[in-house]
């Protein structure tokens, strides 16, 4: 949560939002969301579009920001004293809530026919969008281009998320993200937020210098016969992504991962293994390491006996019989020798996540684990999003959903802090 707006931290200097209101019918939300981020010592001013002023109206907005509401591109008064570029460029993080179909449109299409969209066009800040609309509209392949094209343009999302819309009997993805979660996700942009404060220092001083992290990442895949095999539908999306800040932190880093489609990343040894077999072999001729982070989706079980040619189709129910794979959290953690000094495991679940994790964490022998939920609604496995809780013998930490980058340098300045005071301890 952001910070307590009586604490002495915020004295340092004020969080500042642009709140760009589209015309959906979620609008009536953005007063609340402007009510929680001000309880919260944020200032925030507000430019509504002019579908938005048909849903809620610029007085109320105003009357919540203290601040009057801007939504006319040419207002000659707002270009001397203000302008356009000056509301884009003063603010520490644009969010755009509702964003409606025509706004995701006008941003991936670069337009600047009034005053939303050219401040879109012409901020330098970062801009999280919060969509809200009809299913339909959302599923569209014109709205589904648009958000992967806003999203390689390093557009920030939260939500939509899935449930009823406010039209009678159509539910499904499309409802605006809830208050809590867009303060959430706005928080690690925010340059006074207590993260930002804790992160830029740290990684200044690269104090992962010295450190060889070993890092699993992917799923593995488990031959059926020489054609099929048992797969699951981790990216490596969370796993690449803290070799990288594990490198950019300053260790020597090497990846072990299973079939992903994303590229190796610049400067780490990166293994690329099929199986969990594999995955545990490649792992040990990695080590020894100060930290090993597992982030792969292990396949559990693999197939007992795989066969030279393919199975053909004979009209009888063919039967897989699965065998155990090696738990190569465990294996590792429970290592006499090569034990690295901090151990961090994954745990994806579906339900019950951290009282699973805390089970894992037990049962495997690991320092921390890093909980998630991936049942389909989060959009975790693939994504580019986790919102993660980090489970460790003394306590439960739950983070807000951020990108699966921030996770990633979180982390690992954990990680590097957690490994100086044990190093320190210990001499
Ligand atoms: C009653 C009503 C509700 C609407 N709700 C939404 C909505 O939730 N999401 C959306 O993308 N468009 C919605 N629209 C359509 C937008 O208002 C319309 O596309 C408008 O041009 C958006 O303008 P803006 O993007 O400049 O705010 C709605 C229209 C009406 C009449």
């Amino acid at each position: 949560m952001l910070s307590d707006p009586h604490s002495p931290a915020l004295n340092v200097k004020q969080n500042r939002i642009l709140l760009i209101i589209g015309g959906g019918i979620a609008a009536y939300k953005c007063l609340d969301l402007v009510r929680r981020l001000r309880e919260q010592g944020v200032s925030v001013r507000a430019v509504m579009t002019r579908a938005a002023a048909e849903f809620v109206t610029p007085l109320s907005v105003g009357a919540l920001t203290s601040d009057r509401v801007f939504t006319d591109l040419f207002d000659l008064n707002d270009e001397r004293e203000i302008g356009h570029i000056c509301l884009s460029r003063e603010a520490d993080l644009v969010i755009v809530a509702p964003a409606t179909a025509d706004l995701l449109a006008k941003m991936a299409g670069g337009h600047a026919d009034d005053l939303a969209s050219t401040i879109l066009m012409a901020t330098d800040k970062p801009v999280l969008v919060a969509p809200a609309m009809n299913p339909r509209m959302w599923l569209h392949p014109a709205t589904q281009r648009n958000v992967k094209q806003l999203k390689n343009d390093g557009i920030h999302f939260v939500g939509p998320n899935v449930g009823e819309m406010a039209e009678r009997d159509e539910a499904g993805p499309g409802r605006l993200a809830e208050v809590p979660e867009i303060i959430a996700a706005a928080e690690p942009h925010l340059a006074n937020s207590p993260i930002a404060r804790s992160v830029t220092p740290l990684r200044a001083k690269r104090p992962l210098t010295g450190r060889h992290v070993l890092v699993t990442s992917g799923p593995t895949h488990e031959p059926i016969d020489p054609v099929r095999y048992i797969a699951n539908r981790s990216s490596g999306k969370q796993g690449h992504a803290i070799a990288q800040a594990a490198f950019a932190l300053g260790a020597r880093v090497t990846l072990v991962t299973g079939p992903v489609t994303l590229p190796d990343p610049e400067g780490i040894k990166t293994v690329h293994v099929e199986t969990a077999q594999q995955m545990l072999e490649a792992v040990r001729r990695g080590l020894p390491a100060d930290i090993a982070v597992f982030a792969a989706a292990v396949a559990d079980w693999r197939s007992a006996t795989i066969p030279r040619q393919k199975i053909k189709k004979t009209g009888d129910r063919p039967v897989i019989d699965l065998v155990e794979n090696p738990d190569i959290l465990a294996t590792v953690a429970n290592l006499e020798a090569e034990r690295p000094q901090h151990v961090i495991g994954f745990a994806a679940e579906t339900r019950d996540v951290i009282a699973y994790a805390k089970k894992k964490l037990l049962a495997k022998g690991a320092d921390w684990i890093i909980a998630n939920d991936v049942s389909s609604t989060t959009r975790v496995l693939g994504g580019d999003n986790n919102t993660v809780h980090v489970v460790t013998p003394e306590n439960v930490e739950s983070w807000p959903q951020m990108s699966k980058d921030e996770v990633a340098e979180r982390l690992m300045l954990r990680a590097a802090e957690h490994l100086r005071r044990t190093t320190a301890a210990a001499e």
